[in-house]
């Protein structure tokens, strides 16, 4: 599909600019359509229960497909916050494998699940970014033999970040560490594979770059990783037959779904499929590539201008958004909304972030917000 077609599934083109997938994806057609669909199924059948779960198995491949995996190694959750404590929990901390290595642009809820292990014994260790930067070395570093999990974002929400995630992955393997990654700021707009990743988790929720509503969340896990303690957290879909009913049999179903809990979210399941079955048609490399001239684009028109970026200046290194240094962030987000651009505040900076269905246009009219608020505010924002 051609960069135009898909932007054409987007209304929100009709009159504003959406530049803050890395907060919310934008609406699609079909998104709006399968939401009805859920709720005509519900005013019509009343309690269709067995179409509401092949909804939610249709969710599971599809994300399955994004990511390149089989079905049966992805669990249906709620959040990423919750399939981190699923990872963190089947972990087992002892004196002499205790630590978790994770870094201060993870987000900050997934770190939030890792300290709350400490009273259980472990022990985090946070690899600290200098301006926005963290280095495969300063990684390397903190992995040893102590290590029991290294968590590794795909992209960094604060700044785009990408992380070395294989090669960090390939080291804590040798230490017989167990390795996490959170790629919900990049799948979507990066070509994700988890086999060629090599970690041996993989969370992300769908409401980012795979244009979801918030709701659900997906875990994969290696297969054939051997489960070291059952999940702490648990419910009736984490069973082998979920429908059959016996509270006094605890069976962990196999594969990913001994991770899963209660009722899924339906309603944000038959969101997910429409917006991943978008997202399906979709050549990855191209989205990629699409979306890299864009940042290139806005960057260099940005550091011609003089602005401050926190944002790695290497496309390498680069994920889809810009980060733009702003005194109070939440003024510039809000003087931008009321001109129609959306785009996304976090501390001192604004977060510019680009998909496939944004184009030179976006490009364009935000530089035009951002040169005019500059006029009216010149000490609020760099340059
Ligand atoms: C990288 C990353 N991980 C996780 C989350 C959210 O976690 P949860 O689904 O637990 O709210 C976000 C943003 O909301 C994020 O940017």
């Amino acid at each position: 599909m051609l960069a135009e077609s898909f932007r054409a599934h987007f209304p929100v083109f009709r009159d504003s600019v959406h530049l803050c997938s890395c907060s919310e994806g934008a609406l699609s057609d079909r998104v709006m359509v399968a939401m009805s669909e859920f709720m005509t199924s519900w005013r019509i059948h009343g309690a269709p229960w067995d179409a509401w779960m092949e909804e939610v198995d249709r969710a599971r491949q599809e994300f399955a497909n994004v990511i390149h995996a089989n079905a049966d190694d992805v669990a249906v959750i709620s959040c990423a916050s919750e399939g981190a404590f699923q990872v963190v929990s089947e972990q087992p901390f002892s004196s002499t494998r205790c630590d978790i290595v994770t870094t201060d642009l993870e987000f900050p809820s997934i770190a939030h699940v890792w300290l709350a292990a400490e009273p259980r014994g472990a022990k985090v260790h946070f690899v600290r970014h200098q301006e926005g930067m963290v280095t495969l070395d300063q990684y390397l570093q903190q992995i040893g033999e102590t290590t029991q999990l290294v968590s590794v974002p795909l992209v960094s929400y604060a700044n785009g970040l990408r992380f070395p995630v294989k090669a960090i992955a390939s080291y804590a393997h040798r230490y017989g560490a167990r390795v996490v990654v959170d790629a919900y700021q990049g799948v979507g707009v990066l070509p994700v594979d988890v086999n060629e990743l090599d970690c041996d988790y993989l969370i992300s929720g769908v409401l980012k770059y795979l244009l979801g509503a918030p709701g659900i969340a997906f875990l994969w896990v290696r297969p054939g990783l051997t489960p070291r303690n059952n999940p702490s957290l648990t419910g009736w879909f984490g069973r082998r037959n979920p429908f059959a009913f016996t509270p006094q049999v605890l069976d962990f179903a196999d594969g990913a779904r001994r991770y899963q809990t209660g009722t899924p979210a339906i309603p944000a399941a038959f969101a997910a499929t429409a917006a991943m079955s978008l997202i399906n048609e979709l050549d990855a490399a191209t989205v990629f590539r699409h979306v890299e001239r864009l940042t290139t684009q806005l960057q260099n028109e940005l550091l011609n201008r003089g602005y401050r970026l926190f944002s790695p200046l290497d496309a390498s290194q680069r994920g889809p958004q810009i980060a733009v240094w702003a005194e109070d962030s939440e003024h510039l987000a809000n003087f931008l909304k009321d001109r129609h651009i959306f785009v996304s505040p976090r501390g001192h900076v604004v977060r510019v972030s680009f998909h496939f269905y944004n184009d030179d246009s976006d490009v364009v009219n935000v530089i035009d917000g951002l040169e005019d608020y500059r006029r009216l505010y010149p000490s609020r924002i760099s340059g």
